[in-house]
């Protein structure tokens, strides 16, 4: 059944991310799960980060993908036979970069499965693209692509190109790279040899990269602050989010930024029924930005048993695309 929104058995159930939260608080440095920055609000607020202009970030990839989209949907399998290509983009908030490789010359795209982890984005995405791309298969799936994924049956055996823009694949420690990997393998293997083409930004001197984590007008400090918004409502919490201070820090040892929300005072929580209490000046940890350099993350794919097959940069070198096989 394309065209209708997959709710994966997969998908994280309540109780899931509840326990998620609380064994989060519970650590000595408390931390929260990052999906649960993307609730309707959140998915807006990251929207108006890619418009700011401290944050390069998502301008950079445009800007490589309006360059380069042809030569890199030319190298997707299948793109010299006529049986169609299935397109699989991991975290597709929109269907933006996804459809310049679709709409790329030579394209050989027949379906296009968006996974994400909010299903009002995609409803969005098969709303516009019904009308857009009328010829494309559409067969969203809402998921949380860290657990295991099975493609639907009308795509599973096409040959496939798995898409991963956004440097989103940064977000996650090396450790959960390598898991990750292996899990989109698996996933794409049903149509021949897995192909995926990553978007990840690349390592750069910390006074471009801070800003872009702690914008002027004060966008992402909003981003990370609802996190505790989404968290009250799921977890029966008591957050006060302007009771936390939003904190970007280059961690140059683990060539990461790291976000925290500060509580500048001592203070007690309600969630989930249980009390968390901070000490001044403690932080909840609630995402990493890695950044990698173009070999680093090679050699990190090489682990999962991918080869690099491809890389590409937007013209001003900062942000990067490579393109694997396995
Ligand atoms: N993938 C994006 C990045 O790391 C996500 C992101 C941008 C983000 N700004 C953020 C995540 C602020 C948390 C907080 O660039």
């Amino acid at each position: 059944m394309p065209d209708e929104i997959a709710p994966a058995g997969t998908a994280a159930r309540p109780d899931d991310v509840l326990g998620e939260i609380l064994a989060g608080l519970g650590n000595r440095q408390k931390t929260l799960p990052a999906k649960l920055f993307y609730d309707e609000i959140g998915c807006e607020l990251f929207n108006r980060i890619t418009q700011l202009p401290e944050y390069y970030v998502t301008r950079a990839e445009v800007a490589l993908l309006d360059l380069h989209a042809d030569e890199i949907a030319a190298r997707a399998p299948g793109a010299n036979g006529a049986g169609g290509t299935a397109l699989v983009e991991y975290g597709a908030a929109d269907e933006s970069k996804g459809v310049r490789l679709i709409d790329a010359a030579s394209a050989p795209f027949r379906a296009y499965v968006p996974i994400d982890i909010a299903p009002s984005a995609l409803d969005a995405i098969v709303r516009r693209m019904r009308t857009s791309h009328p010829d494309i298969l559409l067969s969203p799936i809402a998921a949380d692509f860290m657990q295991p994924l099975a493609l639907p049956p009308g795509v599973a055996t096409l040959p496939s190109m798995g898409f991963f823009p956004g440097s989103t694949i940064g977000n996650f420690r090396p450790q959960a790279v390598v898991g990750f990997l292996q899990l989109v393998r698996q996933t794409l293997s049903g149509g021949g040899e897995p192909c995926l083409v990553v978007g990840i930004d690349l390592r750069k001197d910390p006074s471009r990269l801070v800003p872009a984590y702690d914008d002027a007008a004060g966008v992402t400090a909003a981003f990370n602050r609802n996190i505790l918004r989404h968290v009250n409502h799921l977890a029966d919490g008591s957050f006060d989010p302007d009771s936390f201070v939003h904190r970007a820090i280059w961690n140059e040892r683990d060539g990461r930024i790291e976000m925290h929300l500060q509580s500048p005072r001592s203070q007690t929580v309600r969630v989930g029924g249980r009390t968390i209490q901070f000490v001044a000046g403690e932080t909840i940890h609630t995402e990493d930005s890695y950044k990698h350099t173009r070999d680093g993350f090679v050699a990190l794919a090489a682990t999962a048993g991918w080869r690099s097959d491809g890389f590409w940069t937007d013209p001003d070198g900062l942000f990067g695309m490579h393109l694997l096989r396995g």
